[in-house]
This record gives C-alpha cells, structure tokens and sequence, in this order.
C-alpha cells in the first residue's frame, strides 16, 4: 500500500472512531523510524502490530477506499458537480450529481477502468446508451447522456428519490398480490416500449426496478450494457462481476447469440416469483448451481409455495418462465393482457390457451413414442388409443367419486 493510502488509511480510521487523533499519529510517526527491506512498514501493518484494528477492519477499510476511489473520476466529468454516492452495484458505482448546464439533478453511473479495455464492450455501452436515449417512456428511467472522461466511461439519467423492488421483498418479505400485478403490469408497459424499439433489456431483477415516492415503477438499466452475457464467463466471475444469476433465462446461461425480449419475459417472470413468493424461483451455494437449475430443474409452482395466491398468477408466471422462448408469451403485450385479467378477477385466457397447447402437443409427442415402440413389431397407431385409455380411467375416477358423495348423503 503507497503512502498515499496510507494517508487514506489514517483518515478513515480517525473518522469512524476506531483510534484517536493522538494515537494515528503516534503510530506515524513510528511508522518514520521503521522500514522493512529498505521500504517504510505500512500503516494498517503497523495498527494491526499495535492492537488498534484486525485484519477484517482492515480490509474492511481497503473495500471503503476501493469504492471512494471512484469519486476522483467522477469529480472529473465536465459540466457535473457530484452531490453524494447514491449506491454501488457488482459493476459500477451510482452518483447523485447536478448538471450545472440545466440546473437540474441527475444520477451517473461510473463503470471501473478495466472496462474501456475492452472496445466491443465500449463500442455497445455507446450504440445501446444512444438507443435508450431515443426512448421515452413514464415507467423508464430517462438515458440522457454517454461519455467519457479520464478514461473512465459513464452514463448519465434521470434520477429517482425513491427505493427499488429489491428494498421491498428483502429478507424474505412478501409483495402483496394486487400490488405485485400493479407493479408488474408497469414494468412490463416499460419492457414492451423498449421492445416495440428494437431494444432488449437483459437485465431485469428486483434491483433494477426502482418505485418513486408516489409509488410509481422506473425501470432501470436500460440501454446499459451487460459485461457478461455466457455461462463460462458468468461461473468463472463466480458471481463477482456478474452478480447472483437468480433471474437469467437458459437462453442467455447457454450464451445464445441472438437473445430476443422473450430473456425479458423469463427474468420479469422470475422476479414476479420472488416478489410473490419471497423466494427466488432457483436457489444453490453458488452460481454455477443455480444456472444449472434454470436449465434444468422443474418450477416449483409459486401458488404452491404461496397458498393465499390466486392460480391465475400462478400460471402467468409459469408460462413467463418456461424453458423454452417458444412456450412462453409472444410478448411483453400479451403478459399485460394476462395481468390486466387477473386483477379484475378473470382468468388468464393467453396463459390456458399456451398451456392446453402444449398439452395437446405433449400427448401428440407421447402417441407417437408409443406408436414407434410398437411398430417394431405391429404396425398400430396407439395415439387414439391412449387418450381413450385416459378418459376411461378419468371417468372410473370420476364415477367413485359420485358414488363416496352419494354414500356420505345417504349413510346414517
Ligand atoms: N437513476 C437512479 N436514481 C437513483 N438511484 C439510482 C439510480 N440508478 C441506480 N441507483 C441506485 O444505485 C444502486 C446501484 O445501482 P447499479 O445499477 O450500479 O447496481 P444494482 O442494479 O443495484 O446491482 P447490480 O450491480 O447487481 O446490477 C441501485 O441499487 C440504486 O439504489
Ligand atoms: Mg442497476
């Protein structure tokens, strides 16, 4: 660590009370009569020796430099006066700042320097921040600018006083069903605007879904670019760069090229489920877990894990989360369709018809399996056969249970 830390080091130690004045000062002027192989002893060595801090405080301090270190880049983008930090995510760090031109408050978001090294990524940061620029949309937080100063690339917009979606289902907690729609039915609108431009999100999650004071839905993230787009990448991040994939859709885990808005459809789909059920849809102990999961491993239905939630959710969420991009909405619009349903108490008409589809389409797949196996040696088409086989067993069922009723009635 250079002097200069060191200095950084002191001050923060000071100010979060974790040594007096006197004391830092003692230990630096120590630190001036010391030096390891020819180089001074580092500060933070020298308070851990001294008993003042542990290695965790230590780092601790290291993290909180790390993140300040931001602002210098930050202080530097012209016709910007940065006001505060307004959070920091896996890949950039946010600014509430002042647009001295316009005289008016916006965020920025400042990406890390190892990002410019990359020129396909800077070449889809600049055309994506410019799509997004070009929409304009109630339920989307308004791009206004892309630039770069020092090295270091930003984006600038809209800023919000408000809480994102994350801050509401954290620690387990629930959305209410009526409002989960309401909120859901927005960012949906959001997503079906950008898509009707030609734009993708491919990030949709809790956190990019921001609620402003009067409760209405900004989505956020749009038009950025993602750093990383496949399964490979994403596990050797191990959830670094790329955060926990709990909303990514198989398409995007497989590192398809051509991802369409049906990704949004997948991830608005699991954050619904997590907003309904206080669970995310696949769970594990790392990311390469839960990718594997999103791939592979059945939905538990969230009217299941959920008991007070009507089924009509229940299916609008399956179909928004199937596996396959054909089996789920043809689109954003139709989802809202779904949604408007529901909340006026009616089914979800699109979500049976794809359900009773793909049924259908099952059962045509099963006759034919059977058909093959017994051609091997008769030549019979069973397809008939086998749905006769299940209205037969359907009606037996069915006729026990008229009979236990009647028996129940008419029993003393
Ligand atoms: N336009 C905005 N106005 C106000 N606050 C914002 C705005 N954009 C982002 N923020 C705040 O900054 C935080 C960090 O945002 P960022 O997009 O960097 O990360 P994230 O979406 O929270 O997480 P991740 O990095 O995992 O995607 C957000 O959680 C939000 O609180
Ligand atoms: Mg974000």
């Amino acid at each position: 660590m250079s002097t200069a830390d060191d200095t950084q080091i002191a001050r923060l130690v000071v100010e979060r009370k974790l040594c007096s004045t006197n004391e830092v000062e003692l230990v630096l002027a120590e630190q001036k009569t010391l030096s390891k192989n020819g180089k001074p002893v580092a500060l933070p060595e020298l308070l851990i020796r001294h008993g003042y801090l542990t290695h965790t405080q230590i780092n601790r301090l290291a993290k909180t430099l790390d993140e300040d270190s931001m602002y210098r880049p930050a202080q530097q983008i012209p016709g910007f006066q940065i006001l505060s930090k307004l959070g920091q995510g896996a890949m950039a760090v946010v600014f509430k700042a002042k647009q001295l031109s316009l005289d008016r408050i916006v965020a920025i978001k400042v990406l890390p320097k190892r990002l410019s090294e990359n020129p396909e990524f800077v070449e889809r940061f600049y055309r994506e921040g410019r799509a997004a620029a070009r929409l304009n949309h109630q339920h989307i937080i308004q791009a206004f600018d892309v630039g770069e100063a020092g090295g270091y690339h930003y984006f600038v917009m809209e800023y919000i006083d408000g809480k994102t979606i994350y801050d509401l289902i954290a620690d387990g907690k629930c959305v209410e069903e009526q409002e989960a729609i309401r909120i859901i039915l927005q960012t949906a609108d959001a997503l079906w605007h950008a898509h009707e431009h030609g734009l993708i999100h491919r990030d949709v999650k809790p956190k990019n879904i921001m609620l402003t004071q009067d409760e209405s839905v900004k989505l956020a993230d749009m038009g950025l670019a993602r750093e990383v787009g496949d399964y490979a990448t994403a596990n050797a991040e191990a959830g670094r760069a790329y955060g926990t994939p709990y909303y990514i859709c198989p398409e995007q885990i497989r590192g398809e090229v051509n991802i369409d808005f049906r990704a949004d459809i997948y991830a608005l789909g699991a954050t619904f489920y997590h907003m309904v059920t206080g669970r995310v849809p696949f769970d594990g102990t790392t990311p390469s877990a839960v990718m594997h999961k999103h791939l592979k491993e059945p939905l538990v239905p969230p009217d299941h894990i959920n008991r007070s939630l009507s089924a009509g959710i229940g299916e609008i969420i399956e179909v928004m989360m199937a596996k396959e991009p054909d089996d789920r909405y043809p689109s954003m619009k139709i989802v809202m369709e779904d949604l408007d349903s529901v909340a006026k108490g009616m089914p979800p008409f699109q979500a049976r018809e794809k359900y009773d589809h793909r049924l259908l389409e099952s059962l045509a797949t099963r006759g034919e399996v059977i058909k093959e196996t017994t051609d091997e040696g008769l030549s019979v088409d069973v397809t008939g056969l086998v749905s006769t086989q299940w209205l037969v067993a359907i009606s037996v069922l069915l006729a026990l249970s008229v009979l236990c009723n009647l028996l129940l009635i008419f029993l003393p």
